[in-house]
């Protein structure tokens, strides 16, 4: 099969397009024919891993480590990147009783990529579900990563059904978990504020925000506006300057953090009002089925700025390089069968 390969840590132009053996399925497996995946900060920061230093890892000292034991200390252990996916079951395994030929599917395979080829192998009971009815191949593989992981780290604060008509404010709003958790808090029933730059307001409106502030322009710990959950996924605001942002037992919810913030969050655990939230996700099938719902339902839409072919995946990772992206970047697979194709 074809796939997108890389064999040393670099720049976009170590992906290279080859001819690769095509997995096969273990008895409790299906064999995914590829159609769409995506290229998200999952996929930059594994394809140049070597340059992703313990400062510039947005995460604390000691996941740094095993990442970089995952991921490959002088060359990459993992070949083949892409981390969400959707496509047709080609091939089920013996044991396999949930899934079935021609079966529409989407999923996430987390640290374990593989989705930048023509096909990959999952087990049944792993992050992959029945594709949403309403979307497209592309406009499913859009939905995995940072729906799962929104949903999961929104659940570490409390019930979801607690947020009904709190304030939240969602800090790095226009990104892939962002986006994601600007629609689940709207459909929980939250007030939300989003906070992005100014050339992706217009889409942090559209994606459901109550309210929108541009970053450049306004400072949100500053404008005398209080919330219930104050949410940063990138960890660009503080838990000091956000202090009088948040109600009286409010919460600062993070998503990239390090060991300051672990400290914050075990010091505010023993004392009473504020708290700091530092979570991992926990992505579940389960959630991802419930995704798949509230995708037909419409609570979750998928927004594409651009679409890449497969042997154009390093162009792919050049644009997302850049920052500029408005939605997700899409690398689609075309298989020699075209009427299989949404
Ligand atoms: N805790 C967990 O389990 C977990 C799981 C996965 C990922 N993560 C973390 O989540 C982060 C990636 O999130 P993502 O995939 O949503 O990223 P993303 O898709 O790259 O989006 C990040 C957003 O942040 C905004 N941004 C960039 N620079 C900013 C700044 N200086 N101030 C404020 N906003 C800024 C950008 O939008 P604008 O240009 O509009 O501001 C961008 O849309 C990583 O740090 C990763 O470690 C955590």
């Amino acid at each position: 099969m074809k796939a997108v390969v890389y064999t040393e840590y670099g720049p976009p132009d170590v992906l290279q397009l080859k001819e690769v053996e095509r997995p096969a399925p273990q008895d409790n497996e299906i064999l995914i024919r590829i159609h769409a995946g995506s290229v998200n900060v999952g996929d930059i920061w594994a394809r140049n891993f070597r340059e992703i230093t313990p400062s510039r890892f947005t995460m604390p000292l000691p996941l740094w480590l095993p990442a970089r034991m995952y991921f490959g200390v002088t060359r990459p252990r993992i070949n083949i990147l892409g981390n969400e996916f959707a496509g047709e079951v080609e091939e089920a395994g013996r044991d396999v009783k949930h899934f079935t030929k021609g079966d529409q599917v989407f999923g996430y395979r987390g640290q374990s990529m593989g989705a930048n080829a023509e096909y990959l192998c999952m087990p049944e009971d792993g992050l992959v579900a029945i594709k949403p009815a309403n979307m497209t191949y592309d406009e499913a593989a859009t939905v995995p990563y940072g729906a799962l992981t929104a949903l999961s780290l929104l659940r570490k604060v409390n019930t979801l059904a607690s947020v009904r008509g709190q304030k939240v404010l969602i800090h790095g709003a226009s990104g892939s978990i962002g986006s994601a958790a600007v629609q689940l808090a709207r459909y929980f029933g939250a007030e939300v504020t989003g906070v992005c730059s100014t050339p992706r307001l217009e889409f942090v409106r559209a994606l459901g925000a109550d309210k929108v502030i541009d970053y450049t322009r306004e400072d949100f710990t500053k404008n005398g506006e209080t919330y219930d959950l104050i949410f940063d996924i990138l960890g660009k605001s503080s838990f000091s300057s956000c202090q009088n942002s948040l109600k009286q037992n409010g919460i600062y919810l993070l998503a990239s953090f390090k060991m300051k913030q672990l400290f914050q969050m075990q010091w505010t655990s023993m004392t009473g009002g504020k708290k700091v939230i530092c979570a991992l996700s926990s992505e579940s099938s389960d959630d991802l089925v419930f995704i798949k719902s509230l995708v037909e339902d419409g609570k979750i839409k998928s927004f594409i700025d651009k679409r890449y072919p497969l042997e154009k995946t390093a162009e792919a990772h050049r644009y997302v390089e850049k920052g500029c992206r408005t939605g997700s970047v899409i690398v689609t697979v075309e298989h020699k069968n075209k009427e299989d194709k949404l």
